[in-house]
């Protein structure tokens, strides 16, 4: 929520020090979770829309300014039965019809990753009123990764930066090839304005990216869960937030104890 702003859920109280920026979970276990219930696959989705709105309304709650979820993946989108990805498609639809209110009163402004171009087109056009209607909302951004691959989003990038120089008068596409560096890469990215996620979520045991964030998930803290993702509760996010707090984060240099160590010379014997 925006300080002061008025809008949004109340604040937790106490609060929670100093939650990771940006927070991208990888919802795993769906199907498992069913299964162990004689349920069909898609029950399992259901409750990990449900999971994902429990989720949603916590981080908005403590501070948390963007939330990724990996929703879809390409390779979920392209290789799942026609019947899933068919259930998979009506349920987002719901949400996105859904939460309207809800991403109102939160004050949380709704984006998306990947390839949304090749999603039904009803799908779409829910996607863009939502995504348009909450566009001015200050608090926390939530981001569902829909028919994302990060493989997909490096190459899509440079295709983009290619085109845009292609026919340009400032040194054309070689010069922008050759000036293209990680910082401006980040333009031609699907959400130009994302930052990297500091701490990646992934249940159900599972211990890979998966294709996920590949670029911006290079320095995430990583947790992983056996909890399966219908069943992640509050306190399992707790838990993930509490070890976060542990961890030193030293982006490719020494701990900062030990630059104290190095810097300050113990006297010889
Ligand atoms: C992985 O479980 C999960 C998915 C492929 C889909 C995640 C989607 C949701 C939680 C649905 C809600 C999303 C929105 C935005 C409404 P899995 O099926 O791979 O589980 P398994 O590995 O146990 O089979």
């Amino acid at each position: 929520m925006a300080e002061g702003s008025g809008r949004g859920y109340p604040p937790l109280d106490p609060p929670i020090d100093s939650p990771p920026r940006h927070i991208a979970i990888i919802m795993d276990g769906n199907g498992r979770w069913a299964r162990k219930r004689g349920f069909l696959r898609l029950r399992g989705h259901e409750r990990g829309a449900e999971s994902l709105r429990r989720i949603t309304r916590y981080c908005a709650r403590i501070g948390v300014s963007e939330l990724t979820f990996y929703a879809l993946s390409t390779e979920n989108y392209t290789r799942r039965p026609d019947r899933e990805v068919g259930f998979l498609m009506k349920l987002l639809k719901d949400f996105l019809i859904g939460e309207r209110q809800e991403l109102e009163d939160g004050n949380i402004q709704l984006r998306s990753i990947g390839r949304t171009e090749d999603l039904p087109d009803d799908v779409q056009t829910e996607l863009e009123i939502t995504r348009k209607g909450s566009e001015d909302h200050t608090g926390m951004v939530l981001r569902l990764a829909l028919n994302y691959g990060g493989r997909r989003e490096i190459l899509d990038a440079i295709q983009k930066c290619a085109e845009s120089h292609s026919n340009s008068a400032s040194g054309g596409l070689d010069q922008a090839l050759a000036n293209l560096d990680e910082k401006s890469i980040r333009k031609y990215f699907y959400d130009p304005d994302m930052s990297d996620p500091d701490l990646v979520i992934r249940t159900a045991g599972e211990a890979r990216l998966s294709n996920f964030l590949l670029w911006q998930a290079s320095y995430a803290e990583i947790w992983t869960t056996q909890t399966l993702w219908p069943d992640f509760q509050v306190d399992h996010l707790v838990e993930a937030l509490k070890d976060y707090a542990r961890r030193v984060r030293k982006f490719g240099a020494i701990d900062p104890l030990d630059r104290e160590t190095e810097e300050t010379p113990t006297p010889t014997q």
